[in-house]
């Protein structure tokens, strides 16, 4: 094959602990979801593959712990990354404020310095589906202000759950790393 024709691409999972990143991940390369809580403990990687016009792009997906202090990953990690992917829970204030904090982490180890709004992030906002909505706390609205204060960054309103969103989620990210590279 034409490898001019192939992509490799790299995006890191970045959020809170417990707001679905690794669900998230599981539900788009595997189309499985489940209920118990398995925290993760480190970063490791799924790859998915799929076509983009003429392209063959593999996803390379690194998923990361919630819980861990982001430095201890060290700035290596990140380097090469095509597309940084930020998850919340809208039913978790916290995890939309801690928003700011995984986003400057990321621009200041990861994205170029001079240019920091050229970088491809985006936005997931997740658990749309616990208690039909209404236990949700952070609205669409405030979501989507945020990502227009940080240079108008792409928002999708997911449920790992559901599969609601996932995959149009995922190709809204290899669509943008790919342009990206
Ligand atoms: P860490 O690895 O600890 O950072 O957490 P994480 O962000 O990877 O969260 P994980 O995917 O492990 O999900 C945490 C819990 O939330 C699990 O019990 C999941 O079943 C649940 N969960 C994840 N996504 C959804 C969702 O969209 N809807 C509902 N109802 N539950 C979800
Ligand atoms: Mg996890």
């Amino acid at each position: 094959m034409d490898m001019s024709r192939r992509a490799l691409l790299k995006v890191i999972v970045l959020g809170d602990i417990g707001v679905g990143k690794t669900s998230l991940m599981n539900q788009y390369v595997y189309k499985k979801f489940s209920q118990q809580y398995k925290s993760t403990i480190g970063a490791d990687f799924v790859t998915k593959e799929l076509q983009i016009d003429d392209k063959l792009v593999t996803l390379q997906i690194w998923d990361t712990a919630g819980q861990e202090r982001f430095q201890s990953l060290g700035s290596a990690f990140y380097r090469g990354a095509d597309c940084c992917v930020l998850v919340y829970d809208v039913n978790i204030q916290k995890s939309f404020e801690t928003l700011n904090n995984w986003h400057e982490e990321f621009v200041k180890q990861a994205a170029d310095p001079a240019d920091p709004g050229a970088f491809p992030f985006i936005l997931f906002g997740n658990k749309i589906d616990v208690d039909g909505g209404s236990s949700r706390v952070v609205s669409e609205k405030k979501a989507r202000e945020w990502c227009a204060s940080r240079g108008d960054i792409p928002y999708f309103e997911t449920s790992a759950k559901e599969g609601y969103n996932v995959h149009e989620a995922f190709l809204c990210v290899a669509k943008m790393a790919l342009e990206g590279e």
